[in-house]
């Protein structure tokens, strides 16, 4: 035993005399076979291989990479039958639920269990399954030109990472179609893996509660724990004839997963092990002191105030209108999560005190260099410094365009207009300007399908206002200055006359501009000539500025955490987040979230009815479901004190992209779905809080309470390993 204890302390890096630290990290799966000892020693029945294995089936395989019809990562599913019927939460199905909505049949709002497979619905995203990891750092790292011009070798990397990726899919020969590669760097680009995954395109939608279950408590409960959200929705993947990836088909079949996970309705005890596996999108966990400061104090209120004032107007029509309300409800959610977590980061970076911590951390840092005379590491404070002071004056624009122009859906329009330009001013390439006009006008419908005048009129006129006030307008475009001078800067009178003018305001014109488009009409459109003065302020006399900082820090990075391994080698130093599946292991928890204040590491359903309020719009739920509650009809899925448990906390350590992830016990067995973290380490993503941190579940036994006795899917548990 005690052998064990030492052994666990040299992996995790700990002298003695150091406090023991919870287990921070979100460990990518090359190196789970070294944690296999740490991990059992919490209450893991497994081995490693059984997590993890190159040569067998294993749990890995059950977990879903949840990707968009261009196959970018947005969250986690995981398998739970043979038939390729998966989980995930909520909010990570919403955008493909509200799209399946009209306003005749409104499942966002009321619900939906398909009865059969026949009534399931072609959900718009892809899955990914990881097929293949292999390790390409040498086939990166090699051929790079040797030399201090980091800007040369980033540029080499980018090139190394796009032929490896192409020359690797190439391999696969036949296969490739069902592939997408993707070359990733850990540690800063200190190492390089290639993340092989078999996409598949026939996704359905099997059965979702109704929002004001599936997103109960809104805004209001989101990202604070005690939580009462049943934040699921379950879905299906299907395969062709060979169970291989294939577009949509009546005639497709679900999928036969390699492996999928058993569920566990006994219900967790605190204490108990439990594991997440899943897709952390992004933390910055190295971030240096000064880039800390810039965030606390200027990024994240800025975004905050953008947001909040989009969002306030979204409200104002969402409110009056359930067709709005549908319109929008999913710019909605995704603008206000972040709304709300950057609010949160801004004060809980200070109040934690990150800064003077990364203080510290750096001044050990360059104590040690100089101690040991490490020369290769000896400029990487003072670049750091110098990188962030350039952050400082000009980072602003570049998160304006994202939380402003990008926005505003004609801002957006004009951005998309580059092309389309170029082609007209070539008078011999008018045939193409026709065919890519006529490219543009066949996604019209699609583009203005979440579109209302009267917000997008209004959301206009206060990025214009943000732009003009927060920034410094010696570096904005002349023609957005003088028109703002011009309109005293009434900004509301400002975007009213930019909308008479403009093309990209409504279907009608902007489809009436496509069918004949002239360059003289593009040209002199304000919205264009605002948009596009913007974007080419920033990319032409602001580039060389940018490139030369992403090069700084990506040098300062990469070679900070090659240095804080060096001098610390005994330390297993978790890479950031990546998009890569990662596994965190810990256990059910409670926490001391403030002084004299205990947080239970689970909620039941008598929260639910304490929390209901008719009519409200966070908090009003099914009457039927509250009937049902009060009843304490809840048959299998109560605990053995008698009641529904809704929602529990794990110390595992998660961040965004991990939503949807399974939560684990240490049997292997499903126990939960991981939806969010709390209130109290909301900067989580810039340092890891253990005495706080929580993941916070929906508890497998609601969703299948959900699921079985309020959505009568039943017939769904025959497909599923039940463990009782
Ligand atoms: N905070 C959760 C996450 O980032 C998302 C919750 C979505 N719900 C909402 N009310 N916007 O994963």
């Amino acid at each position: 035993m005690k052998k064990k204890l030492i052994g666990l302390l040299m992996i995790l890096g700990i002298g003695f005399g150091q406090q023991v630290r919870a287990d921070e990290g979100m460990w990518p799966l090359f190196l789970i076979s070294q944690l296999q000892d740490s991990m059992q020693a919490r209450g893991l029945q497994l081995s490693a291989e059984d997590i993890y294995s190159i040569n067998k089936a294993c749990i890995k395989d059950a977990v879903v990479r949840l990707m968009s019809k261009q196959n970018r990562m947005f969250c986690t599913g995981e398998i739970i039958s043979q038939q390729g019927l998966f989980l995930t939460n909520h909010h990570c199905g919403y955008g493909a639920i509200q799209e399946l909505s009209t306003n005749e049949d409104n499942i966002l709002t009321n619900g939906f269990w398909a009865k059969n497979q026949a009534e399931e619905r072609p959900a718009n995203f892809n899955i990914g399954l990881l097929a293949k990891v292999e390790d390409v750092t040498s086939m990166i790292m090699d051929s790079l030109p040797s030399g201090d011009d980091e800007a040369a070798r980033a540029k080499a990397v980018a090139a190394m990472v796009k032929s490896v990726s192409a020359k690797l899919k190439e391999a696969l020969g036949a296969d490739k179609e069902m592939y997408v590669i993707e070359v990733v760097p850990f540690w800063a680009g200190n190492k390089y893996l290639a993340m092989y995954y078999q996409v598949f395109q026939d996704i359905r939608l099997v059965g979702t509660p109704p929002e004001n279950i599936g997103k109960f408590g809104g805004e209001t409960d989101n990202w604070m724990w005690p939580r009462h959200t049943c934040d699921i929705s379950i879905f299906r993947i299907y395969a062709d004839a060979s169970n291989n990836p294939a577009k949509y088909s009546k005639d497709n079949k679900p999928y036969a997963p390699k492996y999928y996970f058993p569920i566990n309705i006994q219900g967790p005890q605190e204490k108990s092990y439990a594991m997440i596996l899943g897709y952390p999108g992004r933390t910055q966990r190295y971030t240096f002191s000064d880039g800390i400061k810039y965030y606390s104090d200027k990024e994240r209120p800025k975004r905050v105030k953008v947001r909040r004032d989009i969002l306030d107007i979204y409200e104002e029509y969402m409110h009056k209108d359930p067709k709005i309300k549908l319109m929008y409800a999913d710019k909605f959610a995704g603008l206000s999560n972040y709304w709300k977590k950057f609010m949160g980061e801004a004060d809980a970076l200070k109040k934690l005190n990150i800064y003077e911590r990364r203080k510290d951390e750096e001044n050990k840092f360059s104590a040690w260099v100089k101690a040991n005379n490490k020369t290769k590491y000896s400029e990487v404070i003072s670049t750091y410094s110098e990188a962030y002071a350039k952050v400082d004056k000009i980072g602003l624009y570049g998160v304006y365009l994202q939380d402003g122009i990008s926005n505003s859906q004609p801002m957006v329009f004009a951005m998309g207009m580059g092309k389309l330009e170029e082609l007209l001013k070539d008078k011999s390439k008018k045939e193409e300007a026709k065919k890519e006009a006529a490219a543009m006008a066949a996604d019209l419908d699609a583009d203005f399908k979440e579109y209302y005048e009267p917000i997008e009129k209004k959301v206009l006129a206060s990025v214009l206002m943000h732009l003009v006030e927060d920034l410094d307008n010696s570096a904005l475009p002349a023609s957005l200055i003088e028109m703002a001078n011009k309109h005293k800067k009434n900004y509301t009178a400002m975007a009213e006359e930019m909308w008479k003018k403009s093309i990209f305001v409504s279907k009608e014109k902007f489809s009436r501009f496509l069918n004949s488009p002239s360059l003289k009409t593009l040209q002199k459109d304000p919205i264009y000539k605002v948009t596009n003065g913007y974007i080419t302020e920033i990319t032409g006399k602001m580039q060389p500025e940018m490139n030369k900082i992403n090069s700084q820090l990506g040098k300062a990075n990469r070679l900070f955490q090659a240095g804080v391994m060096e001098m610390s080698p005994n330390r297993l130093l978790t890479p950031d987040a990546n998009g890569t599946m990662r596994m965190t292991y810990g256990r059910v928890l409670p926490y001391n979230g403030k002084d004299a204040t205990f947080f239970k590491e689970f909620t039941t359903s008598r929260g639910v009815i304490e929390k209901y309020a008719p009519g409200d719009i966070e908090f009003d739920a099914p009457a039927r479901l509250i009937d049902m509650m009060k009843k304490k009809d809840f048959g299998q899925y109560a605990d053995k004190d008698g009641e529904l448990h809704a929602c529990f906390l794990t110390d595992n350590d998660i961040t965004g992209g991990n939503s949807g992830s399974p939560v684990i016990n240490g049997k292997g067995e499903l126990i939960g779905t991981a939806f969010d973290g709390n209130w109290e380490a909301i900067a989580s993503d810039f340092a890891f809080e253990p005495q706080f941190q929580r993941t916070i579940c929906v508890d497998i036994r609601y969703t299948l309470f959900i699921l079985d006795k309020f959505g009568g899917a039943g017939h769904l548990l025959n497909e599923m390993k039940i463990i009782r």
